[in-house]
């Protein structure tokens, strides 16, 4: 390969401690303002790189979701990678790597670790939000003693390094170097679509395409999958041109929020919906209002490509029942055809993958959320497939939640079984039972009566246990700590959890990823094993436990509000 050299020029910067570095649930986020002041960025990648043993000569991989400031972080963090003696930087073309992609890549070429710069599902631009964070060796998020180090190292940084260089052209694929340090700019989505077509049964899945018996939606929300979902669904499956929604990246989304829920995906849900309405339990297969018939199926994945939503026609999947379909129905997909080593769940997710991993005589784990705990058990083999409510799934092919991949399982399952989303459901339910599920957030709350809310909650859990509350009976309530099995280290305050005789839970916890104030999230499941009442609406099967919730925090008197921003 030729490089192209890059003059540069070592520079030393002093700089202050910012008090405000920690690392929440998925990086540092914060809004793009902040991320703007002078040396607010270099100093957290400085204490990244400080935090790493010894990166002289260690090859790094870069890349983001394309939001706004993406372009002008990835060109310091390369100004500063070299300075730090990084010997390679694979970086994504134009800085754009989705976060599974990203972990890919990070395996593919044994990479030392990544920078991956995405603020997720956050609105994005000038006003938006921004983020940065870290993975390691193994494609994962650095786990808590690492952003721990380097939280503590940024309060007391005292200077950064970069060089003085002009920008890496990142818009060719040609290589580059700065001093010592090579820059080769990938293609995206490359390592990651042959992945993708080595686990699932891509065959299969084009014909199902080409029998023009069954249509597809997937909405991009203008975030980074579209160029990965044009290549993938369009022109290595076959699904016909328009198949994807939104597919062109923007700065700021097109000024959406891009999460794919039923509230923000909302022009997938009205093509999948038709006129109808479109909450979770809406369903019916019968001609519209307006007598066009929705798509069979609807997919839509957020900010950084690692959230999914899937939608049948008319017809709403949980993430949590969605995790329990695919370790159900896992066989049926090449790269899985030999079974699970086991399952894993963040703590607030429906337990009804627990009863498949129970069918199945596998193991199954109850994690903290955040996708970092799940990474020692697919190091150790002990788990293949993983999720959480919050619209993610994935499995240890890479080790990050992933948007696509969930959607490419969902294609392989409906190719192979031939059924609708719906049927696949019921069937589901009949076999396992149906765990109803709901989350209740209230979003922007005053931050200390946030905390007092949980502080009152956290003294409640001693006494709760035997108490009956209507017809269920407290069976245990504490506030969630959890000890991973494999490298045995302790992650306490994670949630408060209270779980009833018949099954029923619900939980209370707050958000780590938010920008503004507090998000105060409560999860409500109940288990009902009667087919005959599977049906129902979801609010209503989970309203008394709704009134429950309310009534232990008293949230709506303590907060003045009289309903939760968003309801999944
Ligand atoms: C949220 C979700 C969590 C997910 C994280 C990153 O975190 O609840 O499951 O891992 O985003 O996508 P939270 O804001 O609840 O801390
Ligand atoms: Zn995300």
């Amino acid at each position: 390969m030729i490089y192209k050299d890059v003059k540069m020029t070592l520079r030393t910067v002093p700089t202050k401690p910012f008090d405000d570095q920690k690392p929440g649930t998925s990086g540092l986020r914060k809004k793009v303002s902040v991320f703007q002041q002078p040396h607010y960025l270099e100093n957290f990648v400085q204490a990244i790189f400080n935090a790493l043993e010894n990166c002289k000569g260690k090859t790094l991989v870069l890349g983001g979701d394309g939001r706004f400031y993406n372009r002008h972080a990835i060109q310091v963090i390369l100004k500063m990678a070299a300075a730090a003696g990084f010997g390679k930087v694979l970086v994504g073309h134009n800085g754009i790597l989705s976060t599974p992609a990203a972990s890919c890549v990070i395996r593919k070429h044994s990479a030392f670790g990544g920078i991956i710069l995405s603020a997720s599902h956050n609105p994005g631009g000038p006003g938006g939000d921004f983020g940065i964070k870290y993975n390691t060796t193994n494609g994962g998020p650095a786990p808590e003693k690492i952003t721990d180090d380097i939280y503590a190292r940024t309060r007391y940084l005292q200077r950064y390094y970069i060089v003085d260089a002009s920008d890496v052209p990142l818009d060719t694929l040609d290589p580059t170097r700065l001093g010592d340090m090579r820059v080769e700019v990938i293609d995206p989505v490359y390592d990651y679509a042959e992945m993708m077509e080595s686990l699932f049964d891509f065959p299969a899945i084009r014909q199902l395409f080409a029998s023009n018996t069954f249509s597809m939606r997937f909405d991009a929300m203008h975030a980074v999958t579209g160029p990965y979902a044009h290549d993938i669904l369009e022109n290595r499956l076959g699904a016909p041109v328009g198949t994807v929604m939104n597919g062109i990246p923007l700065e700021d989304f097109g000024d959406g929020h891009p999460d794919p829920n039923l509230t923000y995906a909302h022009d997938l849900v009205e093509t999948m919906f038709n006129g109808r309405s479109q909450h979770p339990a809406s369903r019916g297969t019968g001609t519209s209002m307006c007598g066009v018939q929705p798509p069979d199926f609807g997919a839509a994945s957020d900010g950084d490509g690692d959230r999914n939503m899937i939608l049948g026609k008319r017809f709403f999947v949980t993430p949590s029942d969605s995790l329990a379909v695919i370790a159900a129905n896992a066989r049926l997909a090449p790269g899985y055809h030999r079974g699970l080593a086991g399952v894993a769940r963040s703590m607030p997710t429906s337990m009804a993958v627990d009863r498949v991993a129970q069918a199945l005589n596998i193991g199954c784990y109850e994690t903290p959320t955040g996708w970092k705990f799940f990474g020692n058990l697919m190091d150790a083999g002990r788990v293949t497939l993983c999720g959480e409510e919050s619209f993610g799934t994935g499995s240890s092919h890479v080790r990050e939640k992933d948007g696509l991949w969930a959607v490419l399982f969902w294609l392989n399952i409906l190719a192979v079984r031939q059924q609708p989303v719906e049927d696949i459901l019921r069937e589901h339910w009949a076999k396992y039972g149906r765990n109803f599920y709901t989350r209740h957030d209230y979003e922007n709350v005053d931050s200390t009566i946030a905390k007092d809310i949980m502080a009152q909650l956290h003294n409640s859990m001693a006494t709760l246990a035997g108490k009956t509350f209507g017809m269920r009976r407290v069976a245990y309530s504490d506030d969630f700590s959890y000890t991973d099995p494999i490298d045995g280290s302790v992650s306490t305050g994670q949630g408060m959890r209270i779980g009833f005789e018949d099954g029923a839970r619900i939980v209370f916890r707050l958000s780590g990823t938010g920008t503004e104030g507090a998000t105060l999230r409560i999860y409500v499941e109940a288990y009902e094993a009667d087919p005959a009442k599977h049906m129902q609406d979801t609010q209503h099967a989970l309203a008394d436990l709704i009134g429950i919730a309310n009534q232990l925090s008293g949230i709506r008197e303590k907060t003045g509000r009289t309903e939760p921003t968003v309801i999944t």
